[in-house]
C-alpha cells in the first residue's frame, strides 16, 4: 500500500444478449473479478461496470425465433445473466444495458461529435437483401458456394475450408440463411467512420504502452495493412438506436456497444451508491481524466478496443484508455468449445454443480497478460483443487486448528521471536505477490502465495505439533506451531480472497471477522479464534465429467441398467430439428457436416416402426402422410417426402427406420413428428431402411 489511492474504472466486455453465458465469458469475468477485488482490498477506489450488448441483427432474429419482441427477450436475458454472474460472485458494481437511455444519448451525442468533427462519411453500397424477409442481409446470414475451393455451404464473409475472405455478393449461388431465398442487390447508402484520418493518433497510442506488447503487436499489422473507413450505419430492421438525422438508418451494434461502458458507468453515478461514493461521470470521462480506465476483452475483439473505440473517444474529447488486456480462449480438454461436441458448458450448469470458488482459482492460475487460449482440463483442475485448495491451504488451518479448539482456549498466542522470524518471512512476499496481481499476473500471484502455503505444511511437519503435544512440558511449543500455522493460514487465504471469496468468508468466521484485510495481516497480539469447521470438500473428477461433459451419458450411466422390454419403451427427450443459424458452433468442412459425438447419437431415438396407414396429401406432390406404430399403440404422425418413389398404398404394413423424438414441426399441412430414415439419391430411388423379417415395432436401434 506504498502508492496511493488510484481511481480505477474497470470493464469486461458485454456479453450479446442471445444466450446463456458460458465458461469462455466466465474467464473474462473472472479475471476482471480477480484484480478489481485485488485493487479493493489495497484501498484504491475502484468501480467494476458492465452491461448487456443488446443490439444487433442476431438478437433481433433469436427474439424471432422465440416468438418474443426484442425488449422481452433481452429482459430476460439480462436477469439470467445478471443471476450468472451474481452467484459465481462476480462484483459488478453495475449492470447494465446497451439498450437504455444513457447509451442512445451517449451514442447520439458522441455521432454528432464525430459528424461535426468531419470524420462521418457517406458511400453508396451494393448490398444483398432477403425479398422473403424484406431486410438487408449482413454477411453471416448468406450462405453459398466459396468462388475459389467451390465449398458449398459457406458464409458470406470467409471460406471456412480454404481460409479465402470475400464479399457476400461473390458467393456462387447465395442463399439467406433465414429464407433460403435468394438475395437480391440493392443499393443504399452507407454511414462511415473515416478511420483513416486517425492513422497518426493511433500510432502514438499503439506506442504509449497501454497494451500488452503482444496486443499492440497485433494492432500494427492493421496499422500497417492501411485503415480503411468503418462502416456504421445499418438499414431498418435493425434492433437498435436509430441514427440521428438518418431516418430508416441505425448505429450498426458494434458503435454503441462500447459506448455501453459509459452508459453503465453513468447510470451507476446515479445510484444511491454511485451518489454515495461520489463518483463523477465527467471525472472518469474528461479528456484529461486522471482516473484509470481498464478494458478486459477477448482476443476476438481487440480491433474494436484497439482501433475504433480509442479513435472515437478522441474525436468526441473523451480520455482514452489506459490498458487493454486481452485474454485467449478457454478451450475444454485441449478442444474449442462446441455444443455438438457437448464440451459447450454454460455458468449456470456449472453452478449447479460445483462452488465457483473452485473454477475462479482454476482460471486464476492459469492467467497472465498473454494471449494464448486457456485449457479447461477437468482431470488438472480437479487435481488443482485437491491438491492446493484442500490439500495444502485448508490443510494448514485443518492440522493446526483443532489443538487451538481443544486445548488452548480457542486463543492464538503472541509469536515468539523465532515464530515471528517465520511470520515475517511470509509477510515479505508481499509485495511480489502485489506486483504480480497489479500486473495482471495473476497465475504467478497464486503460485506465489501457494510458495506460503508450502513453507505452513514444511514448517508443520518440522516442528511436529503432535508429537509435542504429547511430551512433558510440550503445550507451550505446541501452542506456538500452532498459532503461526493458523496466522500463516489467515495470510493465505486473505491473499486469496479475490480467487476464493466464499472460503474467504469462511474463513473470516474463523477469525471472528466480518472480512478478511491485508492491514491486519500486521497485527502480532493474540487472537480468539472460533471452532474450525471443515472449509471445502474434495473435488471428485468422475462427478465432474459426469456432470459438466455429456449430460445425455451421465444420465444413460446414473439409471440402473433395464431389461430389454423395459428399455424399448424408454423415450429419450425430443431433439430439436433446426439448430438456429446465429449459434452454429462449428464451421462445416467441406460437404460434411461437423462431427458429432456418440453422445450426440444417442439422443437419437430410431426404432424399427409399422406403417399402419398411408395417405396422399391434397396440395403436396411429394409428401404422404404416414401412421407409425412406433410400439406399445403409440402412433406418430409423419410427412415423409417420398411421393416421387412409393404410392401410398405400397407402404402400408411396411416395417421401417424412423428417428421418433424428433421435436414436432408444424409443418403447412399439420404436425410432423418423426422422419422416416431412407438412403439413395432421390426422384424414383428413395429406399427405406427396413429390417429383417421378424423385428418388432417400437425396437429401439442404438
Ligand atoms: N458484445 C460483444 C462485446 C462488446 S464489448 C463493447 C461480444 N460479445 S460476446 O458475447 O461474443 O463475447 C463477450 C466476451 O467473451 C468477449 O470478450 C469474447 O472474447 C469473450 N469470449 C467469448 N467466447 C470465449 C471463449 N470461448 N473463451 C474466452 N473468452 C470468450 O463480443
Ligand atoms: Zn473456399
Amino acid at each position: 500500500m506504498s502508492n496511493s489511492k488510484r481511481k480505477i474504472l474497470i470493464t469486461s466486455a458485454l456479453p450479446y444478449a442471445n444466450g446463456d453465458l458460458h465458461l469462455g465469458y466466465m474467464l473474462e469475468a473472472i479475471q476482471t473479478d480477480v484484480w478489481t477485488r485485488f485493487q479493493k482490498a489495497q484501498g484504491h477506489e475502484v468501480t467494476y461496470v458492465c452491461a448487456d450488448d443488446a443490439h444487433g441483427a442476431s438478437i433481433m432474429l433469436k427474439a424471432a425465433e422465440l416468438g418474443k419482441t426484442e425488449e422481452e427477450h433481452i429482459g430476460e436475458i439480462w436477469k439470467r445473466h445478471k443471476k450468472d454472474l451474481e452467484d459465481f460472485r462476480i462484483g459488478i458494481d453495475h449492470y447494465h444495458s446497451t439498450h437504455s437511455e444513457e447509451n442512445r444519448a451517449r451514442a447520439g451525442s458522441i455521432f454528432k461529435a464525430l459528424e461535426s468533427a468531419g470524420m462521418i462519411t457517406k458511400k453508396e453500397k451494393e448490398q444483398l437483401f432477403d425479398p422473403a424477409k424484406s431486410m438487408f442481409l449482413a454477411d453471416r446470414f448468406v450462405k453459398g458456394e466459396c468462388p475459389k475451393c467451390h465449398a458449398l455451404d459457406q458464409y458470406g464473409d470467409n471460406c471456412e475450408v480454404c481460409g479465402t475472405t470475400y464479399e457476400p455478393n461473390d458467393l456462387i449461388n447465395p442463399v439467406s440463411v433465414f429464407s433460403g431465398a435468394t438475395p437480391e442487390m440493392k443499393t443504399v447508402e452507407q454511414l462511415y467512420f473515416d478511420l483513416p484520418q486517425k492513422g497518426e493518433f493511433l500510432q502514438t497510442w499503439l506506442d504509449s504502452g497501454s497494451m500488452p506488447a503482444p496486443v499492440a503487436n497485433k494492432l500494427r499489422e492493421w496499422l500497417k495493412d492501411g485503415l480503411r473507413p468503418w462502416d456504421i450505419s445499418r438499414e431498418a430492421p435493425y434492433f437498435g438506436f436509430e441514427i440521428p438525422g438518418y431516418p430508416g438508418k441505425y448505429f450498426y451494434v458494434w458503435l454503441d456497444a462500447p459506448i455501453g461502458y459509459m452508459a453503465s458507468f453513468e447510470a451507476y453515478c446515479n445510484t444511491e451508491e454511485g451518489k454515495a461514493r461520489n463518483l463523477s461521470f465527467d471525472e472518469y470521462w474528461q479528456a484529461n481524466s486522471d482516473a484509470e480506465l481498464h478494458h478486459v476483452i477477448g482476443k476476438d475483439i481487440i480491433n474494436f478496443h484497439g482501433l475504433f473505440w480509442p479513435a472515437m473517444l478522441d474525436v468526441a474529447g473523451y480520455r482514452r484508455p489506459t490498458n487493454i488486456m486481452v485474454h485467449g480462449y478457454v478451450t475444454i480438454n485441449g478442444e474449442k468449445m462446441s455444443k455438438s461436441r457437448g464440451t459447450f458448458i454454460t455458468a449456470r450448469q456449472y453452478l449447479d454443480h460445483f462452488d465457483p470458488d473452485l473454477l475462479r482459482y482454476y482460471f486464476a492460475t492459469k492467467l497472465s497478460p498473454h494471449i494464448d487460449d486457456i485449457d479447461l482440463n477437468l482431470e488438472e483442475f480437479a487435481q488443482k483443487m485437491n491438491s492446493d485448495l484442500v490439500g495444502k491451504v485448508v490443510n494448514i488451518a485443518s492440522r493446526c486448528a483443532k489443538f487451538i479448539n481443544k486445548n488452548f482456549d480457542n486463543k492464538l498466542a503472541v509469536l515468539n521471536d523465532e515464530n515471528q522470524t517465520h511470520y515475517n518471512a511470509a509477510l515479505e512476499k508481499l509485495p511480489a505477490i502485489q506486483e504480480a496481481f497489479n500486473n495482471f499476473e495473476l497465475g504467478k500471484g497464486c503460485r506465489l502465495i501457494m510458495q506460503i502455503a508450502d513453507e505452513a505444511n514444511r514448517l508443520i511437519d518440522e516442528l511436529k505439533p503432535w508429537v509435542t503435544m504429547k511430551e512433558e512440558g510440550g503445550a507451550e511449543i505446541t501452542h506456538q506451531t500452532c498459532s503461526l500455522g493458523v496466522r500463516l493460514f489467515r495470510i493465505v487465504m486473505t491473499l486469496l480472497a479475490p480467487m476464493t471469496p466464499s472460503l474467504a468468508q469462511r474463513t473470516a468466521e474463523f477469525f471472528n471477522v466480518a472480512e478478511l484485510k491485508w492491514e491486519d495481516l500486521q497485527a502480532t497480539d493474540e487472537i480468539q479464534v472460533a471452532t474450525f469447521k471443515p472449509l471445502l470438500g474434495r473435488v471428485d473428477i468422475k462427478k465432474l465429467q459426469s456432470s459438466l461433459l455429456s449430460p445425455a451419458e451421465a444420465a444413460a450411466k446414473q439409471k440402473p441398467s433395464k431389461s430389454k422390454s423395459e428399455k424399448k419403451m424408454e423415450s429419450k427427450p425430443e431433439v430439436q430439428a433446426d439448430a438456429p443459424a446465429a449459434e452454429a458452433v462449428e464451421a462445416p468442412k467441406g460437404n460434411l457436416k461437423p462431427e458429432i459425438t456418440i453422445e450426440d447419437f444417442m439422443k437419437l431415438d430410431l426404432r424399427i416402426v409399422k406403417i399402419v396407414d398411408a395417405q396422399p396429401v391434397e396440395g403436396a406432390d411429394k409428401l404422404i402422410q404416414v401412421t407409425a406404430d412406433i410400439g406399445e399403440g403409440v402412433t406418430k404422425n409423419i410427412f415423409a417426402g417420398m411421393k416421387s418413389a412409393y404410392q401410398p398404398e405400397d407402404l402400408i404394413g411396411r416395417q421401417v427406420l424412423a428417428l421418433v423424438n424428433l421435436k414436432p414441426r408444424k409443418m403447412r399441412f399439420g404436425m410432423s413428428e418423426g422422419m422416416m430414415l431412407a438412403a439413395g439419391p432421390g426422384g424414383s430411388d428413395i429406399f427405406l431402411l427396413t429390417p429383417d423379417e421378424g423385428a418388432a415395432a417400437g425396437m429401439n436401434v442404438n
